[in-house]
């Protein structure tokens, strides 16, 4: 029996980069994954390309994770076509760097909206459904800048430092039912997160696989463990 068959996941935000990653290596393992983001060419073709690939199975379902009702249908959705959901990946995210005294209200609400309010949207949207089924795992994919400030990163530092606080609270409150929720905390991913999208001379950076595999093999871990904060960073990033 392949390593997922059985598991139900849902990962927001799963058309490229470090989502669609996970929704694959899930898919490989025999998983059923519900993929999805704002854009349904995008969402329709991931699902598509996935269920192709096998041996699990991919649907897809738009949602932007800032509309809390299009959250609770986007977990309903996996309720109704795989029957349950163990796994929920909060991986939808992006980054818009500008110092504080140049950054607008827009560019400050959709960072703390996507990257703090969508995981709070999703989380609680799923959380019942994890109980039914005696337990889950949530992965919220915080990052390094939720640890490390930089100049530029004021709300983008803001979100995944509050992700981290929100993820520990939230691993306190869920443990004793049975969900495990852990941080993912990665360093520079080469994936379109960056505006100029991913680079192939940036050989040194970590690939969105990397990241996955973090996820897949915690998943492995015994009932018993809760790896609750793992960071992840390119082994050799140019010297400063
Ligand atoms: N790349 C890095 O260096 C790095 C490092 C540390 C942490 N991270 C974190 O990793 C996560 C994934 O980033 P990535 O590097 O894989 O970036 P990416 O390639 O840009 O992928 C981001 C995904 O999120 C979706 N998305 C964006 N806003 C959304 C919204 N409001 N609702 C639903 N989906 C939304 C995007 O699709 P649409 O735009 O079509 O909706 C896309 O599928 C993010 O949380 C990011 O902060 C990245």
């Amino acid at each position: 029996m392949a390593q997922f068959t059985g598991k139900v996941a849902v990962i927001t935000g799963s058309t490229r980069g470090i989502g669609r990653a996970t929704a694959e290596a899930l898919v490989r393992g025999g998983g059923k994954v519900v993929v999805s983001s704002r854009r349904s060419d995008a969402v329709a073709e991931t699902a598509h390309a996935l269920s192709e690939a096998g041996p699990g199975e991919a649907i897809g379902h738009v949602c932007d994770v800032r509309e809390p009702d299009v959250c609770h249908e986007l977990m309903d959705v996996a309720v109704e076509r795989f029957g349950g959901l163990d796994i929920l990946v909060n991986n939808a995210g992006l980054g818009r760097f500008a110092k504080i005294q140049d950054m607008d209200q827009e560019t400050w609400d959709i960072q703390i909206q996507t990257n703090l309010d969508g995981v709070f949207h999703c989380s609680r949207a799923a959380i019942p459904h994890l109980m039914a089924r005696g337990g889950g795992w949530i992965f919220n994919i915080g990052s390094l800048a939720g640890r490390n400030a930089f100049s530029g990163g004021v709300a983008y530092n803001a979100s995944k430092w509050g992700l981290l606080g929100m993820s520990e609270a939230m691993m306190l409150d869920l443990r004793h039912e049975g969900i495990r929720v852990s941080c993912i905390m990665p360093g520079s991913v080469n994936t379109h997160f960056f505006e100029d999208g991913p680079d192939p001379e940036d050989d040194w950076k970590l690939q969105s696989q990397d990241i996955a595999r973090v996820m897949t093999d915690l998943l492995a871990f015994p009932d018993r463990a809760l790896p609750s904060k793992v960071e992840i960073r390119p082994s050799q990033p140019p010297r400063k």
